[in-house]
């Protein structure tokens, strides 16, 4: 009986090491670069991201990402650098691991933390496929050999490091949830936050300049300390979902008022984007509110 039991328990043990020595190897790990992109579909990423509203020279081609606006803050003037695809004035000898680290993780090849008026933190939503699509697109773009121009940063700023501290409280941008979304609602959500960065400016900010999502879309003042941008929770907007999309499209406000400042900006882009995807991102913020 003991040599019967020892038997079985010998042969189950000897099935388990043979499964597990002939299991099938793990699917390798999808990475970046195994996702093939679509330039076309990264021309929508483009223009829904802003990316060129940032990166153009100043009054320039949104296209030619050479860089040179600059952008006052509470910590410092920063100078957008030359993002198009020279190897030497831009990032043309990046891959898209490189392009990928830096857009979702904010971090450069070099291994240092971007500050954030670089809005990766609403970036680091972004799906795989439309950071490849986003990159495909890149490659398309002309390059310009303008040189990147230093950052204006008091010296406490000038340091990098802190940044990461800035990271684990603030990045990514988490919008609320918002109860019962359909599919409509949820790729407007994505539109809204981790493409469109709208909460980086219509959100107010903690002092430590972290997008502050207990008062999602509430309005706030300007980096610049200048202005303010209006608060979009649909109570204080009251516009429907069409209307917001009109706004997205034409600039025309219900009242036939047209968008200014860096709204303008915004709208230049996401004029270029489709109809379904402008009335997502009004069907979405119609369902916030205060
Ligand atoms: C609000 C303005 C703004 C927007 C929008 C913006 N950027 Fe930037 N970007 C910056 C600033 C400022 C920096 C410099 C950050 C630093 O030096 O730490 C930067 C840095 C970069 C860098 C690093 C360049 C280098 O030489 O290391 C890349 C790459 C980049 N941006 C790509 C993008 C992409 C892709 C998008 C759109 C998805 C985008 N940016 C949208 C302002 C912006
Ligand atoms: C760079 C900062 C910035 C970003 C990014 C931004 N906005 Fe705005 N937005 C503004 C400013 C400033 C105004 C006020 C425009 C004006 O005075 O005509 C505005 C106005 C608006 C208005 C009209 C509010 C009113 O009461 O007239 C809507 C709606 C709006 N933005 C939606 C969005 C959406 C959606 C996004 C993302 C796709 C977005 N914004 C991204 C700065 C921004």
């Amino acid at each position: 009986m003991r040599v019967f039991q020892s038997i079985i328990i010998l042969g189950v043990t000897g099935l388990a090491v043979f499964f597990w020595l002939t299991r099938p190897a793990p699917a390798p790990v999808p990475t970046i670069a195994q996702v093939q992109g679509n330039a076309v579909e990264g021309a929508e990423v483009f223009h829904m991201a802003g990316c060129g509203g940032c990166h153009r020279a100043v009054g320039g081609d949104p296209l030619v990402l050479s860089g040179g606006q600059r952008f006052a803050s509470p910590f410092g003037t920063f100078v957008a650098p030359n993002v198009s695809m020279d190897p030497d004035h831009g990032i043309g000898s990046w891959d898209i691991a490189d392009f990928d680290r830096a857009v979702r993780a904010g971090v450069s090849p070099q291994g240092r933390h971007y500050y954030p008026a670089f809005p990766y933190a609403s970036y680091a939503n972004m799906t795989d496929q439309d950071l490849a699509n986003l990159w495909a697109f890149w490659q398309t773009l002309p390059s310009s050999n303008a040189a990147s121009q230093d950052h204006d940063l008091p010296l406490l700023f000038a340091w990098r490091r802190p940044v990461g501290v800035w990271k684990t409280l603030y990045m990514p941008v988490t919008a609320p949830v918002v109860p019962g979304a359909d599919d409509v609602v949820t790729r407007g959500q994505y539109l809204t936050v981790a493409l469109g960065h709208c909460a980086e400016c219509h959100t107010p900010r903690t002092a430590l300049g972290g997008v502050d999502v207990n008062r999602w879309m509430q309005g706030a003042a300007t980096p610049d300390g200048k202005g303010k941008t209006p608060d979009i929770t649909s109570d204080t907007l009251g516009w429907t979902a069409q209307d917001i999309a009109e706004y997205l499209k034409s600039g025309f406000t219900p009242d036939y008022d047209m968008a200014g400042g860096k709204m303008a900006e915004v709208i230049e882009n996401t004029s270029k984007i489709s109809d379904a995807d402008r009335l997502a991102i009004g069907t979405y913020l119609t369902q916030i509110s205060r």
